[in-house]
């Protein structure tokens, strides 16, 4: 097993953990990630052995049912996880990332009793419900309306795209409870979705991570309570981009997942395949793309360690996790076709695991943010720090 340059040096626990957790993925995900694929089935049984061992809810606090790790630890996690199954990796990225993590940082605490911890536990599922039809890139524009009645509100809308959305038992629901006030009139929602109302009106048939579902969900006048909403009336908008910072550590780390995979996959068969009489590993054509690979996903591996290193410390880290997503996501899409270019013929077929690297990769240039907003987010932050 390689390590990666894990930064676990003096830290046995993480390093125990770390190697739990490499030894279930490999052992136990990776096996079956290629039946995942094909069949489009939700590995529910590998979601409940990692819900066992904490990986669900791992930034959570043990008080709220969490393992009560840092933001690097979940980023080694999440690489490991997604490099044996991609899908199983955003079940889990979404779950810690864009669920536990908002209701820890903005619920309040009978809040975080009743929705936090049985999510963090991984006995609940979760979904994030932010994106519409016509409201993706720019969430400030959403169309969900929250009506106030008697007792709470009143939902209705349509949600796009919401990775989790067939499987969840909780959706953070983000609607407009002022249309007048634009983006400053979005409040988040925390949302049974076994309510009355609330149903999944479309799955998407996918290019890759095909074993996590993709929903289009319709809230038909769903009640909600007063006690359910998260924050404050207009805090919606900068609850989902705060939460959306940590989220794009982990895509970032799934990314990383998807391309060792693949590089992984390179270098095996690279040593095995012969032509003109030895083997191709010997070829220095092929020597240099696997030594392009190797450093473009260390690069963007540390940039991953460095986001989730400042989230850790309590500052704002907007700016380097979008780095690290932007770089990661295009890491993993360029190791994957070049993986398939070192496999020839045979990377073009399904029997070789670079084919689904290679559909897998491209969601993560696109989900939490496509790349081009992640160049938003970084050119902005670079202009405002010039002006000091
Ligand atoms: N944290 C907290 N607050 C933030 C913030 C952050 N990272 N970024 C911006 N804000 C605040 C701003 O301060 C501003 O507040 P005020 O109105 O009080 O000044 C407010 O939010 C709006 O900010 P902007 O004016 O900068 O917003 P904008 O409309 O120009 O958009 C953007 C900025 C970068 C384009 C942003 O909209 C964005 O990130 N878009 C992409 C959204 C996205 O990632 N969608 C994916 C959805 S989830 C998903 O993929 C599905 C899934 O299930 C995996």
């Amino acid at each position: 097993m390689s390590l990666h340059g894990w930064p676990v040096e003096g830290d046995e626990d993480k390093k125990m953990l770390m190697e739990q957790v490499s030894a279930f993925a490999s052992e136990v995900v990776a096996p079956k990630a290629k039946h995942h694929d094909e069949t489009g089935e939700f590995p529910a049984s590998h979601v409940k052995q990692m819900a066992e061992m904490g990986l669900m809810g791992m930034m959570v606090s043990e008080e709220f049912g969490g393992a009560g790790l840092d933001a690097v630890a979940y980023a080694m996690c999440m690489e490991e996880i997604s490099a044996a199954c991609a899908s199983t990796g955003v079940i889990m990225s979404v779950n810690n990332s864009l669920v536990c993590w908002p209701i820890d940082e903005f619920g309040t605490s009978d809040q975080k009793k009743k929705w936090l911890t049985p999510l963090a536990r991984g006995e609940k599922l979760g979904c994030f419900a932010l994106s519409e039809p016509s409201a993706g890139s720019d969430p400030g524009g959403l169309k969900t309306v929250a009506t106030k009645v008697d007792g709470g509100y009143k939902i209705r809308g349509t949600k796009n795209f919401i990775t989790n959305g067939k499987e969840a038992d909780t959706a953070i629901v983000f609607a407009s409870t002022d249309p007048t006030k634009g983006h400053k009139g979005v409040t988040a929602f925390l949302v049974d979705t076994k309510s009355k109302g609330f149903s999944v009106s479309k799955l998407e048939d996918k290019l890759g991570i095909t074993a996590s579902s993709t929903a289009q969900l319709f809230l038909d006048d769903v009640f909600v309570p007063a006690d359910a909403k998260l924050g404050e009336d207009g805090q919606g908008l900068k609850i989902a981009l705060a939460t959306l910072d940590g989220g794009r550590i982990g895509i970032a780390a799934q990314a990383l997942g998807i391309g060792r995979c693949a590089l992984e996959a390179a270098k095996k068969f690279a040593s095995d395949r012969e032509q003109f009489g030895a083997p191709i590993s010997k070829l220095q054509a092929i020597q240099f793309h696997v030594a392009d690979m190797a450093t473009r996903m260390q690069s963007a591996r540390l940039l991953v360690w460095n986001a989730a290193r400042l989230k850790d410390s309590g500052v704002r880290f907007s700016k380097e996790a979008a780095m690290a997503k932007l770089a990661a996501s295009e890491a993993a899409m360029w190791v994957a076709t070049k993986a398939i270019q070192v496999h020839g013929g045979y990377g073009y077929t399904k029997e070789y695991v670079v084919e689904r690297n290679f559909r897998d990769a491209k969601i993560t240039e696109i989900y939490e943010g496509t790349s081009e907003i992640q160049r938003i987010v970084i050119a902005a932050q670079e202009f405002a720090e010039l002006k000091g």
